[in-house]
Parts: structure tokens; C-alpha cells; sequence
């Protein structure tokens, strides 16, 4: 065990940035495992999926030292998930990879909170990071790992997959919008993508391992695949009939130039930047943990595909006995046709 006063649950949990894909999957399983969950958000939300899980509260707090120790004060364990893949603004990546880590660390001594799970990424603790991204994750974790009298664990994942990830259904988005032929940016980068519940379920396990106490790990899947196989995959399972077309590394770059100017930032240079090292773990999952990593096989043809579905749902639901209802359920259910 960590420490004495983790032992008794339920043991109140506060989660920084648990509001996304990540945050999600590790609350319902820290709430399996018989805790409470406050997830610290920026935002005030009217709906979240998290307010249906008993045992979670969805707190809105500016992300301050004062205001998070405020919430932290009586917590026995802190994770932090706030992450950006990409800057709205210069500066940004420092902001909440680096400031706020910088926060964290100062908002749990003045609470009196010692545990702390801290998310960073594949490849952010090596020399010369290539990319911002890479190297502010990496500037944030060691700011975490030095911190004194905190027992801190951080965790280096590469890319998480599962349901409602942005990975395997971003490119079934992408693939169903895109005309005959579909260009991808450097198709050669490798990944062995982790499912987002081994993630979820090593950090819960994390809280009362001491041996985890000042240490970092990487977290992949059982599997390394191309970029390019990756894409095939999500076509196959997808049902997309696409001619893809790779390209070299000087149109790539210039895709993402191209591709950080429209909305949403889909593609960046920093992004193409990431990509030039391959996020691939020295070593399988860790046996610390005890976890067998599910493949991407097991997991991706039951979900992907169905965000899609879940939107076009909601949607339903909102315009519920509007025109557009009709005519969704026309296009999709030719038997309303008649009606
Ligand atoms: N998904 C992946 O493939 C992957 C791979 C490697 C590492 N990671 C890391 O894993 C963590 C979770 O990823 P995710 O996929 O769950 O991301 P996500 O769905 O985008 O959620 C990110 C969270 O960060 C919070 N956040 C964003 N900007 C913030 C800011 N300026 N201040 C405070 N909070 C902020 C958001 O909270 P609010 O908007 O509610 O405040 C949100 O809940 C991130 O640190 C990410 O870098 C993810």
C-alpha cells in the first residue's frame, strides 16, 4: 500500500481534466472500484455523460492553485488528465502541460494531498523531444517526478483507443467524407495503439502500488502498426472503399501546413513534428499492474462507426417532431416513406 490513509474506502478521488475520452473510462472504473470521483472542470456543463455515474461530482473550478486546492483539501489522490494535442494560441502547450502540472504539484502540498497520477505521453521523456507538444509533456512530467514529498506516478501512453477515442474514429470520419481517393500524411509513423480501459484500470491499480511511487511508464498495446495499416484497418472494418495515397515526408508538411488552418486544426506541424519518432514502448505493458492489454482487434469493431451514430441519435432527440426528424428517419428507414 501507498500510504495508511489510502486503505479505506470509499477514498475521494479529485481528477483534473477527467471531463474528455480519458477521464471518462477512468472514472467509471475508479467508481467499480468503490471510490468517489470529484472531476475538476473548467467548464460548466449542462449534460455529461460522468453525472450518470454514481458516487461522481462534476465540478466546475478555475484551474488556480488557491481554487484547486480549495477542492483538493480532504482528497486522497489527485490525477491529472489535462492535455492539448494542439495550441489555439502560442503558448498554450506550456500552459497546460507545464503551468498547470506546476499548480497541481503546489495546490496537493497545500491541501495535504501526497498521492498523485500525473498523464504525459510516449516519448515525452526522451532527450530532444521533436515536437512542442512532446517537449512541454516532457518539461510537465519531470516537474512532477521532482516534486518533493509528493508520491508521484506518471504515465506514458501512446495513442489510446476505445470508444469515443479521436483516433480510429477520426479516420472513419474522415474516410467516410472523403471522395475516391484518400491522401495520408506520413504513412511509414508507428504506433501500438493501448485500449483507453487498460489505461483507466492501471491507474486505479496505480493508487495503491507503492513500487509505482516515482516512476514513470509507458503503456502500449500488443501490437505495433504503420499509420498506413492502421488506415487499411479502419477501411476494412468501416466498410470504406478508398484508394489511399501515401505521401512522402515533403507533402506531408505541407498537408499540415495546409491542414492547421482550417477549423479545428485537424493536422499541425507540430503534430507532423510528433510523428517523426515512432510511439512505440521499449517494453510490453508493465507486469506491475497485471494487466493483459486488449489488441485493437478485440475492441475497434465493436465501436467503430457508432459515435457517428450516437450524434446522429442526440440529434434525433433534440429534433424530435421538427421536419428534419422525419426526414432523417426517411433516409434511413425507407419504410417511413409510406408514412
Ligand atoms: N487520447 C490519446 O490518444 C492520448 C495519448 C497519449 C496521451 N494522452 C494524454 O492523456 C490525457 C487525457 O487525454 P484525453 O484523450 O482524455 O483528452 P481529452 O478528451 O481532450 O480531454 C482532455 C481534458 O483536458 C482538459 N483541459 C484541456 N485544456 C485545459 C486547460 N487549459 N486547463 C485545464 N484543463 C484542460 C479538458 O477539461 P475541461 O475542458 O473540462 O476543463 C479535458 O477534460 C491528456 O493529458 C493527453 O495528452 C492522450
Amino acid at each position: 500500500m501507498v500510504s495508511a490513509h489510502l486503505v479505506s474506502r470509499p477514498r475521494r478521488i479529485c481528477v483534473v481534466g477527467g471531463s474528455g475520452f480519458v477521464g471518462l473510462h477512468l472514472a467509471a472504473r475508479l467508481v467499480r472500484a468503490g471510490e468517489r470521483v470529484d472531476v475538476l472542470t473548467r467548464r460548466e456543463y449542462a449534460f455529461h455523460e460522468l453525472k450518470v455515474l454514481p458516487g461522481v461530482r462534476l465540478l466546475q473550478t478555475a484551474m488556480e492553485t488557491e481554487a484547486l486546492a480549495e477542492r483538493f483539501a480532504g482528497a486522497d489522490a489527485v490525477v491529472n488528465l489535462a492535455g492539448i494535442l494542439n495550441e489555439r494560441r502560442r503558448g498554450d502547450f506550456e500552459a497546460v502541460h507545464v503551468a498547470l502540472p506546476q499548480r497541481i504539484v503546489a495546490a496537493c502540498r497545500q491541501a495535504g494531498v501526497q498521492r498523485l497520477l500525473h498523464m504525459s505521453a510516449l516519448k515525452a521523456d526522451m532527450d530532444d523531444p521533436p515536437s512542442r507538444y512532446l517537449q512541454s509533456k516532457g518539461e510537465g512530467e519531470r516537474q512532477v517526478l521532482a516534486a518533493e514529498e509528493l508520491q508521484a506516478t506518471v504515465f506514458r501512453p501512446s495513442v489510446i483507443f476505445g470508444p469515443e477515442d479521436d483516433f480510429f474514429n477520426r479516420f472513419d470520419r474522415l474516410l467516410r467524407l472523403s471522395p475516391g481517393v484518400f491522401p495520408l500524411a506520413c504513412p511509414e509513423a508507428r504506433f501500438a495503439p493501448v485500449y483507453v480501459g487498460d489505461v483507466a484500470e492501471a491507474m486505479v491499480r496505480a493508487l495503491d502500488l507503492a513500487d509505482s511511487v516515482g516512476r514513470g511508464f509507458e503503456l502500449c498495446g500488443p501490437r505495433a502498426y504503420s499509420l498506413r495499416q492502421i488506415v487499411d484497418y479502419v477501411m476494412q472494418v468501416g466498410g470504406h472503399r478508398r484508394h489511399l495515397l501515401p505521401l512522402g515526408p515533403r507533402a506531408s508538411r505541407l498537408m499540415a501546413g495546409f491542414m492547421e488552418h482550417l477549423p479545428g486544426r485537424p493536422f499541425t506541424r507540430d503534430n507532423y513534428r510528433s510523428l517523426q519518432c515512432n510511439s512505440l514502448c521499449k517494453s510490453r505493458f508493465p507486469e506491475i499492474f497485471g494487466i493483459t492489454p486488449k489488441a485493437v482487434e478485440a475492441v475497434v469493431p465493436g465501436y467503430l462507426g457508432l459515435l457517428e451514430r450516437n450524434h446522429r441519435l442526440s440529434y434525433l432527440r433534440r429534433a424530435a417532431r421538427r421536419d428534419e426528424y422525419r426526414l432523417i428517419l426517411r433516409a434511413e428507414n425507407p419504410r417511413h416513406n409510406r408514412a
